[in-house]
């Protein structure tokens, strides 16, 4: 067996224990607490993160999906090494933001302009300021569990169950955060993932007072559902019959081909939400849409805009130097080899459940795949959602795959980049074999 994790004299485990001290939880993101503690990263290359300890992982993560090409990628290093030299950030423009724009506009259809931020976060809830202030309306309508960052609107739902969840044909609004304001019911609707009939009704509803609906077109926390396409006609339909926007957030969606997942639906959004793969590993959020809605950025004649942005490292040249260089090695051919290397993994998997006839289910597209302990069909949060017992057991495997030296996400989300070999593929799957055995014996 490879890994020493978990190890109550490892280097991680000390590490935890000092930052416990000054960090509540000993670490900044939730998302990256393992039981019984955080591992802690020396290096990472192509495929594979060395921790502190020495022990290695193939990365089936790659941090929440934005490492695309593989870590300490040689291209975005010596172009950021280059920017570095010439200065960091600097309250004045550079042309490395331009350039980002321009690639991104021509990749995506739907998007004639773009401003930048910091995080996916930051872009969604300027998405949704801004379609307030276009359409004069509060309102705004998201999908049961889908994620879209950390502003209180945005998360609505995010960890409804089923206490709270509500009529499957009228779902609860239920904060997330603890403290989040009462207005938050009146001011976020809920639909369910593929539910084209729900979402019409709700979108005629809700009608005069809604900004805008917000959907993520392969939502991982609903489970990477296939999308039925009745369900994003109706959103595109009805969102215009009521004079509304859609937005789509392609935070890590832009991930499935060149154009991102709204090309491969052929889907029109007035707003597109991007961050993650798009600044080549270093934080970045961005809007984009067309150039009417974009508008509301823009200080015309002086005057402040309809909603002003700014922040103190949005379009650093460092983020847009990587992201620039990020776009450009995402050609044709590196969207089919993702492909394949999602495909052998998804492919791997069924293969393994079938042989030992396991009743699991994987899920998934491109670079993406979920892997369910459970034979629900898929269509939206609610067939996702894990018990509790399922949950134990993928905590379980995401244990048996560390000390195989995979590390995949405690809810079964994994995400390959392009320095993935064969090799690795093969990897994956012998440690997926030997940790199914014990999980699921
Ligand atoms: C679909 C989606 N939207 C928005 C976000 C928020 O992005 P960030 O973590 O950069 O704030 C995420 C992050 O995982 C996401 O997956």
């Amino acid at each position: 067996m490879g890994n020493g994790y978990p190890a109550s004299t490892s280097r991680s485990a000390e590490l935890h224990r000092r930052g416990l001290a000054v960090i509540p939880d000993g670490v900044s993101r939730s998302t990256v607490i393992i039981r019984p503690h955080p591992i802690y990263v020396d290096n990472a290359k192509g495929a594979w993160i060395t921790d502190v300890d020495g022990n290695r992982y193939l990365d089936c993560n790659n941090n929440f999906t934005s490492i695309i090409l593989g870590h300490a990628d040689p291209v975005i290093e010596a172009a950021v090494r280059k920017q570095l030299g010439r200065g960091t950030a600097f309250s004045m423009a550079t042309e490395a933001e331009i350039e980002l724009a321009e690639i991104l506009c021509s990749r995506i259809s739907s998007c004639e302009q773009m401003r930048f931020c910091n995080s996916g976060t930051e872009g969604v809830m300027g998405a949704i300021k801004a379609a307030r202030a276009f359409t004069g309306r509060p309102t705004i309508i998201k999908v049961e569990g889908s994620y879209h960052g950390t502003y209180d609107h945005a998360e609505a739902s995010l960890g409804s169950d089923p206490s709270n969840w509500g009529l499957a044909d009228a779902p609860s609004t239920v904060p997330y955060a603890q403290g989040a304001p009462d207005s938050l019911a009146d001011e976020v609707v809920v639909v369910q993932f593929n539910d084209a009939h729900g979402a019409v009704e709700t979108i005629r509803r809700v009608g005069t007072r809604l900004a805008a609906v917000l959907c993520d077109l392969m939502p991982s926390r609903v489970g990477m559902p296939v999308l039925d396409p009745t369900f994003s006609e109706a959103l595109r339909t009805t969102t215009r019959e009521v004079g509304a926007l859609l937005i789509l957030d392609e935070v890590i969606s832009f991930r499935l081909a060149h154009g991102g997942a709204q090309a491969i639906h052929g889907i029109d959004p007035d707003l597109t939400v991007l961050a993650k793969i798009i600044g080549g590993g270093f934080p970045v959020g961005a809007i984009g849409g067309r150039s009417d809605v974009m508008e509301v950025f823009a200080a015309v004649d002086g005057d402040r805009a309809a909603v002003p942005s700014g922040g103190t490292y949005t379009a650093n040249p460092v983020t847009m130097t990587a992201g620039v260089a990020c776009m450009r090695e995402l050609t044709g051919p590196n969207f089919d080899r993702l492909d394949d290397i999602g495909n052998q993994i998804r492919q791997g998997l069924e293969g393994l459940f079938e042989e030992r006839a396991i009743e699991w289910q994987v899920t998934g597209a491109g670079s993406l795949f979920r892997i369910h302990p459970h034979q629900r069909r898929i269509c939206s949060y609610r067939d996702a959602h894990l018990n509790s017992d399922e949950t134990t057991v993928m905590t379980s495997l995401q244990h048996r795959l560390l000390e195989r030296e995979v590390y995949l996400s405690g809810y079964g989300m994994g995400c390959v980049n392009l320095a993935t070999s064969d090799a690795d593929i093969h990897h994956f799957l012998g440690a997926a074999s030997e940790a199914l055995r014990l999980v699921v014996p």
